[in-house]
């Protein structure tokens, strides 16, 4: 039978953390054994908000790919590259970008609250309110059939799946799939101050942070905060904490629910045993980064690996996209 098509990305903006890995990253591993998969660099789109200072995008690029690889994204089975090496990105972009209307990207959510919500950059560009209109390129550049992604890009999901009506439609074709969303239950990790996880706000574990500064992270991490004496019994439920003991040691979240609100474990002592857990589920993870790490040129060729195997497909599409349109 064959397989259905994924495509995912993520915009290289920093290092990868702990929500980049309960969020996206666990779940892309596990897809690759059902669907034909798409891992995307969205380096152009991190330029439509970071434009500003550029210099370190292909670095990023480079982090990210490589804790993808030490995560489990196996180059094997399914294709890795990078938004800028596929040109026809753009092309496509710029035939959507015809027949869009205006009112489908000013009206769309995420658009109007980031445009109020960063207030550190000028996102009215004439770009960033096209961000959804690249995101359809990307997936339908392979066709994609589903895209997994968090919530927060439903609009944008729903915006490609309007492109493409509109264009079966004005060009009387039938070449792309309608692309769904692959909404999966991953828990939503909040930052180490229960703020929004963010690298702006320092309140994060990066999947590279070395395994001892790890510790004193958890160790700043806030807890209950009614429970001000060690003998207080506890609230696991509004604890941080307890959510991450939640993700990352579900069983023994169950134990530490009792244990908590009778005052037995101490929050001190919950923070070592955590610290403990998050070690050993990264210790893997970076010890196959610095496997990694010792050939300089490794995410590279799986870069242009990926790049030959995306451009193939990306080149086909075009060349339909052209004919529909009656330019060749
Ligand atoms: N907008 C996505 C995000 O911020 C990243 C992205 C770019 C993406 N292109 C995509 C996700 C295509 C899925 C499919 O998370």
């Amino acid at each position: 039978m064959i397989k259905q098509r994924i495509l995912s990305g993520m915009r290289p903006t920093g290092k990868l953390h702990l929500g980049h890995l309960v969020g996206a990253l666990e779940n892309w591993v596990k897809l690759q054994s059902e669907y034909d998969c798409f891992y995307m660099v969205a380096d152009w789109h991190a330029l439509m908000s970071e434009y500003e200072d550029s210099s370190h995008l292909a670095e990023y690029s480079l982090d990210n790919v490589t804790d993808w690889l030490a995560c489990g994204i196996d180059p094997e089975r399914s294709v890795i590259f990078r938004q800028s090496d596929i040109s026809q990105h753009a092309e496509l972009q710029l035939v959507f970008s015809c027949i869009t209307p205006l009112g489908w990207l000013e009206r769309c959510p995420t658009y109007k609250e980031q445009l109020t919500e960063i207030t550190t950059r000028d996102l009215t560009t004439y770009a960033f309110l096209g961000y959804p209109v690249l995101q359809a390129a990307d997936i339908l550049l392979y066709k994609g059939n589903a895209v997994p992604v968090g919530e927060d890009q439903l609009p944008h999901l729903e915006l490609a799946r309007e492109i493409v009506r509109r264009f079966h439609h004005l060009f009387k074709c039938d070449i792309f799939p309608e692309p769904k969303a692959l909404l999966t239950k991953t828990p939503r990790l909040l930052g180490l101050d229960k703020r929004k996880m963010s690298k702006s706000y320092g309140n994060v574990i990066n999947l590279s942070d070395p395994i001892d500064g790890v510790a004193k992270k958890i160790q700043t991490m806030f807890t209950d905060p009614k429970r001000i004496k060690r003998n207080d019994p506890g609230h696991p439920e509004e604890c941080n904490l307890f959510d991450y003991y939640k993700v990352f040691a579900p069983d023994r979240a169950a134990l530490l629910m009792q244990e908590c609100k009778v005052a037995k474990q101490g929050c001190v002592d919950c923070k070592k045993e955590l610290a403990n857990i998050v070690a050993e589920r990264l210790k893997p993870i970076q010890a196959k980064r610095s496997e990694i790490e010792k050939d300089k040129d490794y995410v590279n060729k799986i870069l242009k690996q990926g790049a030959d195997k995306a451009g193939a497909i990306a080149s086909q599409t075009m060349a339909e996209v052209k004919k529909a349109i009656a330019l060749i």
